[in-house]
């Protein structure tokens, strides 16, 4: 039987929020400039545009009620988190349903709107197989080496939660931070 997901609006966080004392209301897109602004991305309109739809219209955003797992992870760079629902098929072999919530960058927020997209019905080997260069090729935009960590909070929450469900990890938290060896100390 499909498990209900709940849908509720992406928290904008403080940074971003319309400060009532201040007048006019900041419209909602003014918070990717300071945290993470598309325009210093390269690649074309339509894959910037494509970010900035899936970060202010979030796909399967929500809870899943009685999901096989949640697992939830951080950028430690900033804080900004994901939390992810997931149901598994009968055999345990793909993943059924997908939901997340989060706080974040435009980046890491479209970055798991789109790869929920893309983990309805995919087979568990596939998933484990993903790596950076997938993440980057499904944004279809150029991301700073300062940026990756952004990109693939989502996809790492996902692979260790299911590592962490058929006790293959032991971990409470993903952290981004033990991906990116190869970046630079001076971008990080
Ligand atoms: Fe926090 Fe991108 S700035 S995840």
């Amino acid at each position: 039987m499909a498990k209900s997901v709940t849908d509720f609006r992406p928290t904008v966080s403080a940074a971003t929020s319309p400060d009532p004392a201040a007048g006019t209301p900041e419209p909602f897109s003014a918070g990717l400039t300071y945290c993470s602004s598309t325009m210093g991305l390269g690649g074309s309109d339509m894959y910037r545009q494509q970010i900035l739809d899936h970060y202010k219209s979030p796909r399967n955003y929500g809870e899943i009620e009685d999901p096989t797992f949640t697992h939830v992870g951080e950028n430690p760079m900033c804080g900004d988190t994901i939390e992810m629902d997931v149901v598994l098929d009968d055999e345990q072999e793909h993943i059924e349903r997908v939901a997340f919530r989060g706080d974040g960058c435009a980046i890491s927020q479209a970055s798991a709107s789109m790869l929920s997209e893309r983990l309805h019905g995919m087979a568990l080997e596939t998933l484990e197989s993903m790596d950076r260069d997938d993440i980057v090729d499904m944004l279809g935009v150029d991301i700073s080496p300062m940026r990756i960590k952004c990109a693939v909070l989502a996809e790492k929450v996902a692979q260790d939660g299911i590592e962490i469900y058929f006790g293959e990890k032991d971990l409470d938290m993903t952290k981004t931070e033990d991906d990116d060896a190869d970046v630079p100390d001076d971008v990080q």
